[in-house]
């Protein structure tokens, strides 16, 4: 079988960080085209991942043209995710979008119809589905001892962690901030391992208290994970937390809490990462720390335990635990190559995005968002 031949188009932190080294791993595949509109970030990508003849461009309108390309992953800010999705399906290549899936649901709505009307393969990079704790929370829920799951917690917390390369603080190119950034990985996670995504209504509120505020010198402080910077006060234009309240058609209630700065100690608990938490009507459990905590009753004894001990020892992020940003091209290639199904599909994304838009609109409103 001939390889899978693959583009990518934006060469930035997450490409660098997650999709190069986890495409790299895959068997039978070519990456042959990078495209950043910074042609230095292009070449460096194509020296160091690329085939020998490995293309590099500024516009991504040329290497979509390129008929020999299969797919393409898009890892651009998260305004343009629509734009070029859409070109790139309707070129006939398959997608692999960053997440979140668009800034806005009527974006990722356009991406959707694309999809159906050229029959390509669209997928959002949810990687935390493939934390080795999540999966096995997954297996939990799905056993079934957790009973009816009706109530969850969704957090991605940083106390103080507003990343400070790219565009991340511009709601003109990104449409949000930790809300839309880090909320959304929380969000997915939780509807995932509940399996429903049937959403009644949502009410939300995000804040806007430091990010203009807060002094240089108070900025990076106490950051568990170290890699981010001090912003500038005077540019930051997005929320720096957000809470929400999602209610789900089956009464099921989902609490999602997300900031990049705030007044609270909790990332440390989660060691920096995006966990939840379920409560069902035979027990609960959480993915606080890296592992999965059950509670639930043995022999009358109310008991805490941890499934299967300590889960595949400690994953402290992405760029530095291998397993989850190579699963995620692992499947994505296995499906190129007709091999497996998508994992992450674009219609679950989609209801992610509406959800984190009617937290948005509910905070300018002041009301809930009722879905149809
Ligand atoms: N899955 C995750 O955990 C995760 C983590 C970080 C970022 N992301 C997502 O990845 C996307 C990119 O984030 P990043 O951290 O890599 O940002 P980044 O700024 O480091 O990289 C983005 C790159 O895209 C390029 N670019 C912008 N517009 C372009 C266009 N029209 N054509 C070609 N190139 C273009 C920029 O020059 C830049 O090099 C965002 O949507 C973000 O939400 C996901």
């Amino acid at each position: 079988m001939a390889n899978v031949r693959v583009g990518f188009i934006g060469c930035g932190g997450i490409a660098n960080g997650k999709h190069f080294p986890g495409m790299a791993q895959q068997e039978g595949v070519d990456m042959c085209a990078f495209c950043d509109l910074i042609l230095e970030r292009a070449e460096k990508a194509a020296k160091e991942y690329g085939t020998p003849d490995a293309k590099v461009y500024t516009d991504y309108h040329e290497l979509l043209a390129d008929p020999t390309i299969d797919a393409v992953h898009v890892l651009t800010p998260n305004v343009a995710h629509c734009e070029i999705t859409v070109a790139a399906l309707e070129a006939g290549k398959h997608v692999l979008c960053e997440k979140p899936m668009a800034a806005t649901p009527a974006d990722a709505k356009k991406m959707l119809e694309a999809r159906d009307r050229t029959g390509k393969m669209l997928t959002i990079g949810y990687q935390y589905r493939h934390f080795p704790e999540n999966q096995v929370a997954k297996k939990v829920v799905d056993s079934g001892v957790l009973g009816d799951v009706y109530y969850a917690e969704a957090t991605y917390l940083r106390r103080r962690g507003v990343p400070t390369w790219g565009v991340f603080t511009d709601k003109a190119k990104q449409g949000g901030g930790p809300l839309i950034d880090i909320g959304t990985h929380a969000l997915d996670l939780t509807l995932f391992l509940m399996n429903n995504y049937d959403v009644d209504y949502v009410c939300g509120t995000s804040f806007e208290k430091l990010g203009h505020t807060l002094d240089a010198k108070h900025q990076g402080q106490v950051n568990y994970r170290g890699e981010f910077d001090t912003w500038n006060n005077e540019t930051y234009d997005v929320e720096d937390s957000a809470v929400g309240f999602i209610k789900m058609k089956n009464g099921a209630t989902i609490v999602l809490r997300a900031a990049w700065a705030i007044n609270m100690a909790e990332d440390y608990a989660a060691n920096g990462e995006a966990y939840t938490m379920l409560a069902g009507t035979e027990g609960g459990l959480d993915t606080k720390e890296g592992r999965v905590r059950l509670n639930h009753v043995v022999a009358e004894y109310p008991t805490i335990s941890w499934v299967g001990n300590k889960v595949s020892g400690f994953i402290p992020g992405f760029s530095q635990g291998p397993a989850p940003k190579s699963k995620e091209a692992e499947i994505w290639v296995k499906a190129l190559k007709g091999e497996g199904e998508l994992f992450v599909t674009a219609d679950q994304a989609y209801v992610v995005t509406r959800i984190l838009d009617a937290i948005y609109e509910s905070n300018r409103t002041g009301k809930p968002v009722y879905f149809d």
